[in-house]
């Protein structure tokens, strides 16, 4: 396993990650939560991301669970929350001083744990000023309940102004971001964040790199059985995949898949070993609904030779989604 910094932080993650979107809760059940988990962490991962709006909290219960009864020490991994989506009460939702506070406690609740390691806000609140988010999330800091805390899916500019506001009140800013990122995903990613790294040295822990799956080349010739694409209560996410757009990514994971086939690995490992190359990308989150799956991800590390300079401009071609670059950003 590869370890890298959270951005400049003095934390070290692993490369790959795993998270427990769709999965725990869903297609896991406890036991087979363990058995990920325990693969992952004799691997050499060191992080496990959750939610609160993941499963209505049941996939951190039931990571909470796994943990505890792995016996992993505490000071041998990290685990994450991320507020916003609490349940169908006003008050459960959005980045209020409140709801932070309250999702925050019971996270800790649920996963069992002291401290949270890693906490994100899920996505921006426009109804809340991004000066009272910033201070609850410093004030679960000063508390002990919180080591870093970050954001997922919020603009550049949204992440600027939380930066400014911790430094002009001495509060501590955001360490990471978690945006979705990919193949067929870039944008976020490699243009609009590309001067927050080094300007502040902002982590990524990035989600999706397979594109929900799509990116292992199974839904090439269709739909398989027994895939999320098929799961009830994710109509929309197959709905992405069978308009046009989605249509022509398609396409273009076909493509891929040829030219993995050509380099003698998988579509799965061009894809994962792929997201590895960028050095702004802290930590890849793995997703898994079984055992084979995650075992098989964990041999893209060995992809990554493969990706040669030549490999590389094949596969830019294939795609033909290279950000423009910072100039996008910030004029
Ligand atoms: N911050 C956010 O807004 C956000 C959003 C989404 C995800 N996340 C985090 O990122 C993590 C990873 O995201 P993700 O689950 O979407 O990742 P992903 O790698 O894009 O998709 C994972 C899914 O693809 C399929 N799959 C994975 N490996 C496979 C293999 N080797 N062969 C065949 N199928 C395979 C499995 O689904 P099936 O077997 O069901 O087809 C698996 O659950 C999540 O668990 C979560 O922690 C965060």
């Amino acid at each position: 396993m590869q370890y890298r910094r959270l951005g400049k932080a003095g934390l070290k993650i692993s490369a790959f990650s795993l998270g427990s979107w769709v999965t725990f809760g869903k297609q896991v059940d406890i036991s087979d939560a363990k058995t990920l988990l325990k693969t992952a962490y004799d691997a050499g991962i060191n992080f496990f991301d959750n939610a609160e709006g993941y499963e209505a909290g049941e996939s951190e219960k039931i990571m909470g669970d796994a943990i505890q009864g792995l016996g992993l020490a505490r000071d041998t991994f990290a685990v994450s929350s991320k507020v916003f989506w609490g349940g169908d009460k006003q008050m459960q939702i959005g980045l209020s001083a409140k709801h932070v506070r309250d999702a925050c406690d019971a996270a800790l609740q649920r996963l069992k744990v002291d401290y949270l390691d890693l906490y994100y806000c899920h996505r921006p609140d426009v109804d809340t000023p991004i000066e009272e988010t910033v201070r609850a999330m410093h004030n679960l800091i000063q508390q002990g309940k919180v080591m870093y805390w970050g954001t997922s899916e919020w603009s550049a500019s949204q992440i600027v102004e939380a930066y400014g506001i911790a430094k002009a009140n001495n509060l501590t800013p955001p360490t990471m971001e978690q945006p979705q990122y990919n193949l067929l995903h870039r944008d976020k990613v490699e243009g609009e964040f590309a001067p927050l790294y080094e300007k502040f040295g902002m982590g990524t822990t990035v989600w999706s790199p397979l594109a929900s799956g799509i990116l292992t080349g199974k839904y090439n010739e269709g739909i398989p059985d027994d895939s999320r694409l098929t799961l009830p209560g994710y109509e929309w996410l197959r709905d992405l995949w069978s308009n046009e757009d989605g249509i022509q990514k398609l396409e273009k994971v076909k493509q891929l898949t040829a030219l993995a086939n050509n380099i003698g690995i998988s579509p799965t490992h061009l894809s994962l070993a792929w997201c590895l190359t960028n050095p702004n990308v802290s930590t890849v989150i793995l997703g898994a609904s079984r055992l084979s799956q995650l075992e098989d991800n964990l041999k893209a590390m060995d992809a990554l030779e493969k990706l040669t300079p030549e490999v590389l401009e094949k596969i830019e071609t294939i795609v033909d989604n290279k950000p423009a670059g910072p100039e996008r950003f910030g004029q």
